[in-house]
């Protein structure tokens, strides 16, 4: 039996497509002593993707050319030899881009039960590392608090728009995203939760910023980095916190025309601290974090947006589809339909 998989052709200067991929036909994988064979239902992407095809990061293995695209994903397990990963269950792991995978526990991190009586896209975003980036930025980098004047960059993508349902499950009273046009805009208030919204592509926002945080800002979730970020820096409240959860604006742009900083001495002045993180690094949190999602999902606290096409075909689309800027919430592909009762 043939699979479809997705390999790495070439490597992109800037924006991804289709000619950057190879779509190939392979062997379904057997079953090996200890693993799993797993059928892959929804993949999703993430920009970090492009600088492991760039050969970028420092903290993933560089994609060889010709390798299968790394990625996860929502799967059920159809063989298995591996206790923790029952034949049925449906899972949250690293699948590659491809129909079926070979799977066990040795990944970091490790795949992760996910429950079946929410839709199984969810797996993808807000019960699993979309949410759970935003679930610990907002409340484990940046304790957020009742009174915190909160803004949000990158409102709505994959892990922007879960934010302000997330701080306001948490005590938060007023979210304010910043997106690129009016659409996203309008959907950010009407299917997000945040109560103000700055549509950089359209707005004044240095009036905007003025106009909405006459006092400074106390709470700064960052998706975009650059130029914004400098921006906010400079209009910190005391002991205001800046979560760096990801920089977009600048993954694509060389290390000597990157954003030099002016305002960072502002976060001496105003007793405040800047603190990235790395999701990766926070697994011993996932089950506790997934198990709170979920609930808020179940409770109606946290509605997600999702973008999804058919098909993995689809899938060098739908990666460039986030530096277009063409995602509303978090963007994935459908790729398979479970063959086990769930
Ligand atoms: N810290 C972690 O562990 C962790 C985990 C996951 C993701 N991340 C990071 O978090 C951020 C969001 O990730 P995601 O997966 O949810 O992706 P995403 O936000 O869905 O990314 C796509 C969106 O980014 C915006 N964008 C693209 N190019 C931009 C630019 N030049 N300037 C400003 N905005 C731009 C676009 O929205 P607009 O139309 O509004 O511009 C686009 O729709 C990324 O920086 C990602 O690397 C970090």
């Amino acid at each position: 039996m043939m699979q479809k998989q997705w390999r790495l052709a070439a490597r992109p200067d800037g924006i991804p497509d289709r000619s950057h991929f190879a779509l190939t036909d392979a062997p379904i994988p057997s079953l090996e002593p200890g693993k799993a064979v797993a059928k892959t239902l929804y993949l999703g992407v993430a920009p970090v993707m492009l600088r492991y095809m760039r050969n970028e990061t420092e903290f993933e293995s560089p994609i060889a050319l010709g390798a299968v695209m790394p990625g996860r994903g929502v799967a059920q397990i159809i063989e298995s030899d591996c206790a923790s990963l029952p034949v049925g269950a449906v899972v949250q792991a690293r699948l590659g881009w491809q129909e079926y995978a070979l799977i066990d526990e040795s990944d970091r991190p490790a795949p992760f039960l996910l429950p079946t009586d929410l839709p199984l896209s969810h797996g993808i975003g807000a019960v699993s590392l979309s949410g759970v980036t935003a679930l610990v930025g907002i409340r484990d980098i940046g304790a957020v608090t009742a009174t915190d004047r909160i803004l949000v960059s990158g409102a709505a993508g994959g892990v922007g728009s879960h934010v302000a349902e997330i701080a306001k499950a948490l005590g938060a009273q007023e979210v304010v995203g910043i997106a690129g046009g009016p659409e996203k805009c309008a959907r950010l208030q009407r299917d997000m939760a945040y109560d103000q919204v700055i549509d950089y592509k359209n707005a004044d926002v240095d009036l905007a910023l003025d106009t909405l945080f006459p006092e400074g800002i106390d709470l700064y979730f960052d998706n975009v980095g650059g130029a914004l970020l400098d921006n906010i820096l400079g209009r910190l409240r005391r002991r205001a916190r800046v979560v760096i959860c990801g920089s977009i604006a600048e993954y694509l742009t060389e290390t000597e025309n990157k954003h030099r900083f002016i305002n960072l001495q502002n976060l001496g002045r105003q007793d405040a601290k800047m603190e990235g993180f790395f999701v990766f690094d926070y697994e011993e949190v996932y089950p506790q974090c997934i198990q709170m999602l979920a609930t808020w999902v179940r409770e109606g606290a946290l509605n997600p947006v999702e973008d999804i096409s058919q098909g993995i075909e689809t899938l060098p689309g739908a990666l460039a589809d986030l530096y277009l800027g063409n995602n509303v919430g978090v963007r994935m592909v459908e790729v398979g339909q479970p063959d086990l009762p769930l």
